[in-house]
């Protein structure tokens, strides 16, 4: 739609722009392309205008879903492009040793790539002793499949929680979290006797999207309500004190920090016409602000305005807020985004024709 036109345009930018695009609603329902996406992405990259995806959905490596997405939308992508909720987790592979890696099975395959020396899945806790988590509807085949018979399971302190992306068991690993928060000293099979804030081991989530939009016609719940489902009974269980926890995933400035980085970075490649290149370059440092950026003007196109539209306005980048995915008109905003579009080409011709 209007490309030849738009692409006019676009040459007639008098400002260094860059684009960061959420998936889930923005470019995909699930697993279904949103009309418009691939048009979307294709333009910039004939324009030479570099983008990334930063999405708060996880669970596969960035190589598996930068080819995933480039096959739904016949895009090409590089892994350097995407930024998932967990993608900032590689940072603390030096920090931590024994980690609980909670969330979908494939989990265990990221955080053991991105270098975490011993990773442990609730499922494995399960399968060492089923009654820890006595309700699981988990079957026999898929425990025995799935799971891993880890020696030192007990025997070994946990060094962290991380919660990669969706619980999918939630019972269980609801149970499984709140014993190794309140443990001794991290040691599976104890409890602490002292009620505190702090819990025995530090507890990190990648996301805090309450909602997200998925094929079905309803907003569905993510992992922030598994966040406020954990945190809720950590403090029943200590007396009151409210969990001390870190958060990370889009709105934080953490990860907005982080894309940033990114993004000057898929600049510099694409400068140096060197986007086949695979491996990223050194990591950014959690917390640290780019000393300087290339670019005027940095346009977030998102569908969620808690996470997409109040992060980039916090972060000081434009928003460009969508309709096809968590967001309805009539909702209420946390903050005025820099433009409302039908969908994510609609979005982009505005900024290029300079709406
Ligand atoms: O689980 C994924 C979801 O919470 C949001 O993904 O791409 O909309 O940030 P996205
Ligand atoms: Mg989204």
């Amino acid at each position: 739609k209007g490309i030849s036109r738009l692409t006019h345009v676009c040459r007639a930018l008098h400002y260094n722009a860059a684009f960061a695009f959420d998936i889930d609603g923005v470019l995909l329902r699930t697993k279904t392309p949103i009309p418009g996406a691939s048009e979307a992405l294709k333009l910039l990259q004939k324009e030479k205008i570099p983008f990334i995806l930063l999405t708060n959905g996880g669970g596969t490596l960035e190589e598996q879903r930068a080819a995933f997405i480039s096959d739904t939308l016949g895009v090409p992508l590089s892994p350097l492009q995407i930024i998932q909720s967990h993608t900032p987790f590689k940072q603390l592979v030096p920090k931590y040793e024994k980690v609980l890696a909670v969330g979908s099975a494939t989990v265990r395959e990221v955080a053991e790539t991105y270098g975490f020396k011993n990773v442990v899945h609730p499922i494995d806790i399960m399968r060492y002793d089923r009654s820890i988590a006595p309700f699981s509807s988990i079957s026999t085949e898929k425990l025995e499949t799935v799971s891993r018979e880890l020696p030192d399971l007990a025997t070994r302190p946990f060094d962290a929680v991380l919660v990669f992306n969706d619980s999918r068991d939630w019972g269980a690993d609801i149970q499984i979290v709140l014993d190794v928060l309140n443990s001794e000293d991290g040691y599976l099979n104890t409890v602490r006797r002292t009620h505190s804030s702090k819990p025995s081991v530090p507890i990190y989530f990648s996301n805090n999207d309450l909602l997200w939009a998925n094929q079905y016609s309803l907003n569905r719940i993510g992992q922030g309500a598994f966040r406020s489902t954990i945190g809720t009974l950590y403090s029943r269980l200590n007396d009151g004190h409210m969990l001390e926890d870190v958060g990370i995933g889009k709105p934080t400035k953490l990860t907005y920090d982080f894309a940033h980085h990114v993004l000057i970075d898929w600049q510099k490649k694409l400068d140096e016409g060197n986007t086949r290149e695979k491996k990223p370059g050194p990591l950014p440092q959690l917390g640290v602000s780019p000393a300087s950026s290339p670019f005027d003007k940095v346009f977030m196109v998102g569908d969620n305005p808690a996470s997409d539209i109040i992060g980039a306005h916090g972060y000081g980048w434009n928003s460009c807020l969508v309709r096809t995915g968590v967001y309805q008109d009539g909702d209420k905003l946390p903050c005025k985004p820099t433009l409302i579009a039908d969908n994510v080409l609609d979005a982009i011709e505005a900024v290029l024709e300079g709406k």
